[in-house]
């Protein structure tokens, strides 16, 4: 379905009855990344997947685009869903990084946290100057050279070799971002504040899953996030890069499961 949020339209699937869990992408993906989650997780919670603002099936409104207008769509969508008691969030790398401004922006609403391939930090130096390589290369090249580059990254080296469907459908998945998503996400991630002095207050249940095989955020990232955060639990998948919940979904839905229902017991 479509709802209109802060004058777009954005995409989004709701199946389900229970407590809310609404799952946020990464970049450059879109809710189809969460297909095995709306499908395995539906039948006792009700799972929340919209498309980001420029991504998948959404509008794109112009510029700027940061963590904080992506965290307010979020807000925005919930409220028009007529959702008021608190969710669970549950963010994939850069949907991590929209989690954390949520909770900065709406700390009140959130029952309980995923944080699946993500880090707590801000970009590195390095870091903002190749995304605004990506930004010139997407500008001039088109999509397809930013996801061409990326794709292999995104996956651990057996999966991307031994999967050949999963990585079409991601590629698939990619090259459905619009530019304004794109150059609006790579703009709102280099611009990101630091979220790590958060980490230590947090109040709630986090689960921390990663791919030991993350070629995007290192492990050593979750390890470190899943120490400060008090009580945090940490599932490290051996056989998964940066996409474990598509990698390895009968085990991400396994530890989703057993969150979602100690958090309601
Ligand atoms: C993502 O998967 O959302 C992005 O690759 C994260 C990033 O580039 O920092």
């Amino acid at each position: 379905m479509y709802k209109q949020v802060n004058n777009y339209s954005m995409a989004v699937d709701v199946r389900g009855e229970g407590v809310p869990v609404l799952f946020v992408h990464g970049f450059p993906l879109d809710r189809k990344l969460w297909k095995p989650q709306l499908n395995g997780l539906s039948d006792l919670f009700q799972v929340i997947v919209p498309d980001l603002r420029g991504h998948g099936a959404s509008e794109a409104p112009p510029p700027p685009y940061s963590m904080e207008v992506f965290a307010n769509d979020l807000n925005s969508l919930l409220v028009r869903l007529g959702i008021k008691e608190k969710v669970v969030l549950c963010g994939l790398s850069m949907g991590g990084y929209i989690c954390f401004e949520f909770y900065r922006q709406y700390p009140q609403r959130i029952a309980g946290l995923v944080l699946t391939a993500t880090r707590s930090a801000a970009d590195s130096a390095e870091t903002r100057k190749q995304r605004d390589h990506a930004a010139a290369i997407a500008a001039s090249q088109g999509i397809n050279a930013v996801v061409e580059g990326m794709l292999p990254k995104l996956f651990s080296e057996l999966n991307y070799q031994q999967k050949p469907d999963l990585v079409q459908f991601v590629k698939e998945m990619m090259l459905n971002i619009s530019l304004q998503g794109l150059l609006g996400s790579l703009a709102a991630m280099r611009d990101r504040p630091d979220s790590s002095p958060l980490l230590d207050k947090i109040n709630f249940p986090v689960l921390v899953i990663h791919g030991e095989k993350d070629q995007i955020v290192p492990v050593q990232e979750a390890e470190k996030m899943a120490r400060t955060i008090p009580g945090a639990d940490l599932e490290v998948f051996t056989d998964s890069g940066h996409l474990p919940n598509l990698e390895q979904p009968v085990l991400y839905n396994h530890y989703m499961h057993k969150f979602l229902l100690e958090l309601n017991s």
